[in-house]
Protein backbone atom coordinates (compact mmCIF):
# COMPACT_ATOMS: atom_id res chain seq x y z
CA UNK A 1 0.00 0.00 0.00
CA UNK A 2 1.09 4.04 -0.79
CA UNK A 3 1.06 5.91 2.23
CA UNK A 4 0.15 9.28 2.34
CA UNK A 5 2.49 9.74 4.78
CA UNK A 6 5.80 8.07 6.99
CA UNK A 7 5.57 9.53 10.13
CA UNK A 8 8.52 8.55 12.23
CA UNK A 9 7.18 9.14 16.22
CA UNK A 10 10.29 9.41 18.44
CA UNK A 11 9.76 8.31 21.68
CA UNK A 12 6.32 6.38 20.64
CA UNK A 13 6.75 3.74 23.54
CA UNK A 14 6.61 5.98 25.98
CA UNK A 15 3.77 7.64 28.00
CA UNK A 16 3.01 10.56 25.82
CA UNK A 17 4.15 8.98 22.92
CA UNK A 18 2.10 5.51 23.30
CA UNK A 19 -1.22 7.25 23.51
CA UNK A 20 -0.06 9.16 20.60
CA UNK A 21 0.65 6.07 18.08
CA UNK A 22 -2.51 4.42 19.29
CA UNK A 23 -4.23 7.86 18.33
CA UNK A 24 -2.11 7.79 15.08
CA UNK A 25 -2.63 4.43 13.69
CA UNK A 26 -6.75 3.81 14.61
CA UNK A 27 -7.04 7.35 12.64
CA UNK A 28 -5.08 7.18 9.96
CA UNK A 29 -4.67 4.23 7.96
CA UNK A 30 -3.35 5.40 5.33
CA UNK A 31 -0.20 7.34 7.46
CA UNK A 32 2.42 4.90 7.85
CA UNK A 33 3.78 5.06 11.92
CA UNK A 34 7.27 4.30 12.57
CA UNK A 35 7.78 4.37 16.05
CA UNK A 36 11.31 5.55 16.79
CA UNK A 37 12.63 4.53 20.58
CA UNK A 38 15.73 3.64 22.32
CA UNK A 39 13.17 2.18 25.37
CA UNK A 40 14.98 3.50 27.94
CA UNK A 41 13.87 2.15 31.41
CA UNK A 42 11.03 4.84 30.49
CA UNK A 43 10.21 3.26 27.06
CA UNK A 44 7.81 0.14 27.47
CA UNK A 45 6.57 -1.63 24.02
CA UNK A 46 3.74 -3.61 26.74
CA UNK A 47 2.07 0.10 26.24
CA UNK A 48 1.50 -0.82 22.19
CA UNK A 49 -0.08 -4.01 22.22
CA UNK A 50 -3.00 -3.29 20.84
CA UNK A 51 -1.30 -2.06 17.99
CA UNK A 52 1.61 -3.75 17.52
CA UNK A 53 0.10 -5.71 14.68
CA UNK A 54 -1.87 -3.35 12.64
CA UNK A 55 -0.40 -2.94 8.72
CA UNK A 56 0.25 0.75 9.43
CA UNK A 57 2.80 0.50 12.17
CA UNK A 58 6.78 -0.22 12.54
CA UNK A 59 8.56 -0.12 15.71
CA UNK A 60 12.30 0.39 15.19
CA UNK A 61 14.98 0.53 18.13
CA UNK A 62 16.86 3.39 17.69
CA UNK A 63 19.00 6.24 19.46
CA UNK A 64 17.84 9.57 18.56
CA UNK A 65 21.75 10.50 19.34
CA UNK A 66 23.62 8.67 16.56
CA UNK A 67 23.06 9.65 13.90
CA UNK A 68 23.26 6.67 12.11
CA UNK A 69 20.29 5.48 13.47
CA UNK A 70 18.43 8.64 12.60
CA UNK A 71 20.17 8.14 8.97
CA UNK A 72 18.69 4.69 8.45
CA UNK A 73 15.37 5.43 9.49
CA UNK A 74 14.85 8.08 7.01
CA UNK A 75 16.25 6.02 4.16
CA UNK A 76 14.40 2.80 5.00
CA UNK A 77 11.30 4.27 5.59
CA UNK A 78 11.08 7.17 3.62
CA UNK A 79 10.25 9.74 6.35
CA UNK A 80 7.98 12.23 5.15
CA UNK A 81 6.91 14.17 8.45
CA UNK A 82 8.19 13.84 12.43
CA UNK A 83 6.28 14.16 15.32
CA UNK A 84 9.55 13.88 17.77
CA UNK A 85 8.85 13.07 21.64
CA UNK A 86 11.53 11.23 22.95
CA UNK A 87 13.27 12.73 25.57
CA UNK A 88 14.41 12.02 29.19
CA UNK A 89 12.07 13.55 30.53
CA UNK A 90 11.79 13.27 34.86
CA UNK A 91 13.18 16.41 36.77
CA UNK A 92 14.28 14.59 39.77
CA UNK A 93 16.59 12.46 37.48
CA UNK A 94 18.34 15.37 35.83
CA UNK A 95 18.70 17.31 38.62
CA UNK A 96 20.97 13.87 39.73
CA UNK A 97 22.57 13.18 36.46
CA UNK A 98 21.80 16.01 33.85
CA UNK A 99 24.25 14.87 31.11
CA UNK A 100 21.79 12.00 29.86
CA UNK A 101 19.32 15.41 29.05
CA UNK A 102 21.83 17.24 27.09
CA UNK A 103 22.55 14.08 25.24
CA UNK A 104 18.85 12.94 24.25
CA UNK A 105 17.18 16.37 24.20
CA UNK A 106 19.51 18.21 23.14
CA UNK A 107 22.11 16.36 20.64
CA UNK A 108 19.14 13.80 19.76
CA UNK A 109 16.71 16.75 18.64
CA UNK A 110 19.53 18.66 16.64
CA UNK A 111 20.22 14.81 14.98
CA UNK A 112 16.46 14.83 13.80
CA UNK A 113 16.67 18.26 12.74
CA UNK A 114 19.37 18.24 10.56
CA UNK A 115 18.11 14.74 9.07
CA UNK A 116 15.14 16.28 8.25
CA UNK A 117 16.70 19.11 6.96
CA UNK A 118 19.54 16.88 4.78
CA UNK A 119 16.60 14.60 3.26
CA UNK A 120 12.86 16.88 2.67
CA UNK A 121 13.73 18.87 -0.32
CA UNK A 122 9.90 19.83 -0.97
CA UNK A 123 7.57 21.62 1.29
CA UNK A 124 4.96 19.03 2.61
CA UNK A 125 6.47 18.26 5.51
CA UNK A 126 5.83 18.71 9.06
CA UNK A 127 8.85 18.81 11.95
CA UNK A 128 6.30 18.89 15.06
CA UNK A 129 8.47 19.23 18.43
CA UNK A 130 6.56 18.62 21.32
CA UNK A 131 7.95 20.31 24.58
CA UNK A 132 7.15 21.70 27.71
CA UNK A 133 5.51 24.54 29.66
CA UNK A 134 8.85 24.07 31.76
CA UNK A 135 10.65 25.92 29.47
CA UNK A 136 9.25 29.08 30.91
CA UNK A 137 10.17 28.73 34.46
CA UNK A 138 8.37 29.55 37.30
CA UNK A 139 5.07 31.76 38.16
CA UNK A 140 4.23 33.17 41.20
CA UNK A 141 0.58 33.10 42.86
CA UNK A 142 -0.54 35.08 39.71
CA UNK A 143 -0.61 35.25 35.54
CA UNK A 144 -0.59 32.01 32.73
CA UNK A 145 2.42 31.02 30.74
CA UNK A 146 1.41 32.51 27.08
CA UNK A 147 3.64 31.77 23.70
CA UNK A 148 5.08 35.29 24.18
CA UNK A 149 6.41 34.47 28.25
CA UNK A 150 10.17 34.08 27.57
CA UNK A 151 11.50 31.48 28.41
CA UNK A 152 13.54 31.22 31.79
CA UNK A 153 14.42 27.07 32.58
CA UNK A 154 15.19 26.35 36.38
CA UNK A 155 16.17 22.47 36.34
CA UNK A 156 18.58 20.76 33.72
CA UNK A 157 15.36 18.62 32.59
CA UNK A 158 13.90 22.11 31.51
CA UNK A 159 17.39 24.00 30.50
CA UNK A 160 18.23 20.87 27.87
CA UNK A 161 14.16 20.92 26.71
CA UNK A 162 14.96 24.92 26.41
CA UNK A 163 17.85 24.86 24.43
CA UNK A 164 16.46 21.97 22.10
CA UNK A 165 13.07 24.28 21.23
CA UNK A 166 16.18 27.07 20.27
CA UNK A 167 17.61 25.41 18.16
CA UNK A 168 13.97 23.96 16.26
CA UNK A 169 13.60 27.61 15.91
CA UNK A 170 16.41 28.08 14.56
CA UNK A 171 16.29 25.50 12.14
CA UNK A 172 13.32 27.30 11.04
CA UNK A 173 14.50 30.95 10.82
CA UNK A 174 17.62 29.53 9.05
CA UNK A 175 17.20 26.86 6.70
CA UNK A 176 13.45 27.27 6.54
CA UNK A 177 12.66 23.76 7.81
CA UNK A 178 8.68 23.20 8.56
CA UNK A 179 8.92 23.22 11.76
CA UNK A 180 5.69 23.36 14.66
CA UNK A 181 5.96 23.51 18.27
CA UNK A 182 3.87 22.45 21.45
CA UNK A 183 4.46 23.63 25.13
CA UNK A 184 2.33 21.08 27.35
CA UNK A 185 1.62 21.52 31.32
CA UNK A 186 1.51 18.63 33.35
CA UNK A 187 -0.17 15.40 31.70
CA UNK A 188 -1.47 12.03 33.53
CA UNK A 189 -3.25 9.16 32.38
CA UNK A 190 -3.09 5.32 31.79
CA UNK A 191 0.72 3.66 31.23
CA UNK A 192 2.29 6.73 32.92
CA UNK A 193 5.60 5.54 34.51
CA UNK A 194 5.65 5.53 38.37
CA UNK A 195 8.14 8.08 39.15
CA UNK A 196 6.11 10.73 38.55
CA UNK A 197 4.01 12.40 41.23
CA UNK A 198 0.20 10.89 40.08
CA UNK A 199 0.93 7.15 39.38
CA UNK A 200 3.68 7.02 42.26
CA UNK A 201 1.15 7.91 44.60
CA UNK A 202 -1.77 5.67 43.67
CA UNK A 203 0.76 2.80 43.60
CA UNK A 204 1.54 3.80 47.12
CA UNK A 205 -2.02 4.30 48.13
CA UNK A 206 -2.71 1.12 47.12
CA UNK A 207 0.61 -0.37 49.11
CA UNK A 208 0.10 1.27 51.94
CA UNK A 209 3.45 3.12 51.86
CA UNK A 210 4.34 6.76 52.21
CA UNK A 211 3.03 9.27 50.22
CA UNK A 212 6.08 11.65 49.93
CA UNK A 213 4.69 15.14 49.60
CA UNK A 214 8.24 17.26 48.25
CA UNK A 215 8.30 20.61 50.90
CA UNK A 216 5.09 21.82 51.99
CA UNK A 217 2.90 20.57 49.21
CA UNK A 218 2.45 23.63 47.94
CA UNK A 219 3.73 24.15 44.41
CA UNK A 220 1.15 23.88 41.89
CA UNK A 221 0.88 22.48 38.85
CA UNK A 222 -1.44 22.72 36.13
CA UNK A 223 -2.68 18.87 35.33
CA UNK A 224 -3.97 17.48 31.17
CA UNK A 225 -5.64 14.27 30.22
CA UNK A 226 -2.97 12.94 28.28
CA UNK A 227 -5.69 11.64 25.35
CA UNK A 228 -6.16 15.48 25.34
CA UNK A 229 -2.92 16.14 25.23
CA UNK A 230 -2.46 13.75 21.95
CA UNK A 231 -5.64 15.35 20.47
CA UNK A 232 -3.98 18.98 20.61
CA UNK A 233 -0.85 17.02 18.85
CA UNK A 234 -2.73 16.09 15.96
CA UNK A 235 -5.01 19.23 15.76
CA UNK A 236 -1.50 21.37 15.37
CA UNK A 237 0.30 18.51 13.22
CA UNK A 238 -2.55 18.95 10.64
CA UNK A 239 -3.44 22.41 10.70
CA UNK A 240 -1.10 24.84 13.06
CA UNK A 241 0.48 27.35 10.98
CA UNK A 242 4.64 26.32 10.17
CA UNK A 243 7.09 27.94 12.20
CA UNK A 244 4.40 28.38 15.07
CA UNK A 245 4.37 27.36 18.77
CA UNK A 246 0.85 26.70 20.48
CA UNK A 247 0.89 26.34 24.52
CA UNK A 248 -1.85 22.82 25.63
CA UNK A 249 -2.99 23.16 28.63
CA UNK A 250 -5.72 21.89 31.02
CA UNK A 251 -6.99 25.61 33.34
CA UNK A 252 -6.80 22.82 35.95
CA UNK A 253 -4.43 24.26 38.91
CA UNK A 254 -4.02 21.96 41.85
CA UNK A 255 -1.44 21.99 44.84
CA UNK A 256 0.37 18.73 45.50
CA UNK A 257 -1.20 18.46 48.66
CA UNK A 258 -4.75 19.01 47.69
CA UNK A 259 -4.26 16.58 44.46
CA UNK A 260 -2.94 13.72 46.93
CA UNK A 261 -6.02 14.36 49.33
CA UNK A 262 -8.41 14.05 46.23
CA UNK A 263 -6.66 11.01 45.30
CA UNK A 264 -6.27 8.92 48.96
CA UNK A 265 -10.19 9.78 48.78
CA UNK A 266 -10.88 8.65 45.66
CA UNK A 267 -9.10 5.41 46.58
CA UNK A 268 -10.20 4.69 49.57
CA UNK A 269 -13.95 4.70 48.47
CA UNK A 270 -12.46 2.41 45.63
CA UNK A 271 -10.51 0.09 47.66
CA UNK A 272 -13.41 -0.21 50.10
CA UNK A 273 -11.28 1.79 52.97
CA UNK A 274 -12.56 3.85 55.86
CA UNK A 275 -12.24 7.60 54.63
CA UNK A 276 -9.14 9.28 55.72
CA UNK A 277 -7.52 5.83 55.82
CA UNK A 278 -4.95 6.43 53.07
CA UNK A 279 -4.44 10.00 54.56
CA UNK A 280 -2.47 9.00 57.74
CA UNK A 281 0.47 7.78 54.70
CA UNK A 282 1.40 11.55 53.54
CA UNK A 283 5.10 12.24 54.53
CA UNK A 284 6.65 15.45 53.73
CA UNK A 285 10.00 15.08 53.04
CA UNK A 286 12.81 17.22 51.81
CA UNK A 287 11.90 19.34 49.09
CA UNK A 288 13.24 18.99 45.11
CA UNK A 289 16.39 21.56 44.94
CA UNK A 290 15.04 25.17 42.55
CA UNK A 291 11.22 23.43 42.91
CA UNK A 292 9.13 25.50 40.60
CA UNK A 293 6.12 26.86 42.23
CA UNK A 294 4.07 27.30 39.91
CA UNK A 295 3.36 26.41 36.41
CA UNK A 296 -0.58 27.54 34.62
CA UNK A 297 -1.04 27.59 31.07
CA UNK A 298 -2.92 30.00 28.75
CA UNK A 299 -3.81 27.65 25.68
CA UNK A 300 -6.22 30.36 24.58
CA UNK A 301 -4.14 30.36 21.02
CA UNK A 302 -4.89 26.33 20.60
CA UNK A 303 -8.03 27.42 21.79
CA UNK A 304 -9.30 30.64 19.44
CA UNK A 305 -7.04 29.71 16.05
CA UNK A 306 -7.20 25.67 15.85
CA UNK A 307 -10.65 25.24 17.76
CA UNK A 308 -9.12 22.65 20.50
CA UNK A 309 -10.13 22.43 24.26
CA UNK A 310 -9.60 19.78 27.01
CA UNK A 311 -12.54 16.69 27.05
CA UNK A 312 -13.07 15.72 29.88
CA UNK A 313 -13.12 17.40 33.62
CA UNK A 314 -9.92 16.28 35.99
CA UNK A 315 -12.64 13.79 38.71
CA UNK A 316 -13.52 11.85 35.35
CA UNK A 317 -9.97 11.74 34.00
CA UNK A 318 -8.45 10.53 37.55
CA UNK A 319 -11.33 8.01 38.31
CA UNK A 320 -10.45 6.03 34.67
CA UNK A 321 -6.41 6.77 35.55
CA UNK A 322 -7.25 4.95 39.24
CA UNK A 323 -9.54 2.45 37.75
CA UNK A 324 -6.46 1.73 35.10
CA UNK A 325 -3.47 1.38 37.71
CA UNK A 326 -6.16 -0.96 39.37
CA UNK A 327 -7.07 -3.09 36.24
CA UNK A 328 -3.42 -3.52 35.09
CA UNK A 329 -1.43 -5.25 37.80
CA UNK A 330 1.01 -7.04 35.36
CA UNK A 331 1.80 -3.81 33.43
CA UNK A 332 3.09 -2.42 36.92
CA UNK A 333 4.82 -5.67 38.31
CA UNK A 334 6.88 -5.54 35.37
CA UNK A 335 7.75 -1.61 35.42
CA UNK A 336 8.38 -1.44 39.09
CA UNK A 337 10.64 -4.85 39.46
CA UNK A 338 14.20 -4.35 38.82
CA UNK A 339 15.70 -1.05 38.31
CA UNK A 340 12.73 0.64 39.48
CA UNK A 341 13.29 -0.51 43.23
CA UNK A 342 17.41 0.46 42.88
CA UNK A 343 15.77 3.98 41.89
CA UNK A 344 12.81 4.09 44.65
CA UNK A 345 15.66 3.39 47.49
CA UNK A 346 18.13 6.38 45.90
CA UNK A 347 15.42 8.99 45.40
CA UNK A 348 13.25 8.62 48.97
CA UNK A 349 15.30 6.74 51.44
CA UNK A 350 16.56 9.26 53.90
CA UNK A 351 14.73 12.10 52.14
P1 LIG B 1 8.59 9.31 28.88
O1 LIG B 1 9.81 9.45 29.74
O2 LIG B 1 7.43 8.54 29.39
O3 LIG B 1 8.99 8.63 27.50
C1 LIG B 1 10.14 9.01 26.78
C2 LIG B 1 10.33 8.01 25.63
O4 LIG B 1 11.49 8.42 24.89
C3 LIG B 1 10.60 6.58 26.12
O5 LIG B 1 9.88 5.66 25.34
C4 LIG B 1 12.10 6.40 25.90
O6 LIG B 1 12.48 5.05 25.66
C5 LIG B 1 12.33 7.29 24.68
N1 LIG B 1 13.72 7.76 24.59
C6 LIG B 1 14.46 8.34 25.57
N2 LIG B 1 15.70 8.61 25.11
C7 LIG B 1 15.73 8.23 23.81
C8 LIG B 1 16.72 8.28 22.79
N3 LIG B 1 17.95 8.76 23.04
N4 LIG B 1 16.40 7.82 21.55
C9 LIG B 1 15.16 7.31 21.29
N5 LIG B 1 14.20 7.23 22.23
C10 LIG B 1 14.47 7.69 23.46
O7 LIG B 1 8.19 10.79 28.47
P2 LIG B 1 6.73 11.43 28.30
O8 LIG B 1 6.25 11.87 29.62
O9 LIG B 1 5.91 10.55 27.47
O10 LIG B 1 7.11 12.76 27.50
C11 LIG B 1 7.19 12.74 26.07
C12 LIG B 1 7.58 14.12 25.58
O11 LIG B 1 6.62 15.07 26.00
C13 LIG B 1 8.92 14.62 26.12
O12 LIG B 1 9.58 15.32 25.10
C14 LIG B 1 8.53 15.55 27.25
O13 LIG B 1 9.52 16.55 27.43
C15 LIG B 1 7.24 16.12 26.73
N6 LIG B 1 6.27 16.55 27.75
C16 LIG B 1 5.89 15.71 28.75
C17 LIG B 1 4.91 16.13 29.66
C18 LIG B 1 4.43 15.23 30.78
O14 LIG B 1 3.67 15.69 31.64
N7 LIG B 1 4.81 13.96 30.82
C19 LIG B 1 4.35 17.40 29.55
C20 LIG B 1 4.78 18.24 28.51
C21 LIG B 1 5.72 17.80 27.61
O1 LIG C 1 4.94 20.64 33.23
C1 LIG C 1 5.25 19.62 32.32
C2 LIG C 1 6.23 18.65 32.96
O2 LIG C 1 5.52 17.92 33.93
C3 LIG C 1 6.89 17.74 31.95
O3 LIG C 1 7.67 18.48 31.05
C4 LIG C 1 7.79 16.70 32.66
O4 LIG C 1 8.32 15.79 31.72
C5 LIG C 1 6.93 15.96 33.66
O5 LIG C 1 7.74 15.04 34.38
C6 LIG C 1 6.25 16.93 34.62
O6 LIG C 1 7.23 17.57 35.48
P1 LIG C 1 6.96 17.81 37.06
O7 LIG C 1 8.25 17.92 37.74
O8 LIG C 1 5.96 18.89 37.26
O9 LIG C 1 6.21 16.41 37.41
P2 LIG C 1 6.36 15.38 38.63
O10 LIG C 1 5.25 14.39 38.48
O11 LIG C 1 7.74 14.87 38.79
O12 LIG C 1 6.03 16.28 39.89
C7 LIG C 1 4.80 16.98 40.00
C8 LIG C 1 4.85 17.78 41.30
O13 LIG C 1 4.81 16.86 42.40
C9 LIG C 1 6.10 18.59 41.47
O14 LIG C 1 5.77 19.82 42.11
C10 LIG C 1 6.98 17.76 42.39
C11 LIG C 1 5.97 17.01 43.25
N1 LIG C 1 6.34 15.65 43.71
C12 LIG C 1 6.77 14.76 42.76
C13 LIG C 1 7.11 13.47 43.13
C14 LIG C 1 7.60 12.49 42.10
C15 LIG C 1 6.22 15.30 45.04
O15 LIG C 1 5.80 16.10 45.89
N2 LIG C 1 6.55 14.02 45.40
C16 LIG C 1 7.01 13.10 44.51
O16 LIG C 1 7.34 11.95 44.92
Amino acid sequence: MEFKKRILVTGGAGFIGSHLVRLFVHKYPDYQIINFDKLTYAGNLENLRDVENAPNYIFVKGDIVSISDVKAAFETHGITDVIHLAAESHVDRSIEGPMDFVLTNVVGTVNLLQTSKDFWKGSEHVFHHVSTDEVYGSLGEEGFFTEKTPFDPRSPYSASKASSDHFVSAFYHTYGLPIKMSNCSNNYGSHHFPEKLIPLMILNIQNNKPLPVYGKGENIRDWLWVEDHVRAIDVIFHTGTIGESYNVGGLNEWTNIDLVHFLCRMMDDKLGRENGTSEKLITYVTDRKGHDLRYAIDASKLENELGWKPSIAFEEGLNRTVDWYLENKDWIEKVTSGAYQTYYTNMYSDR
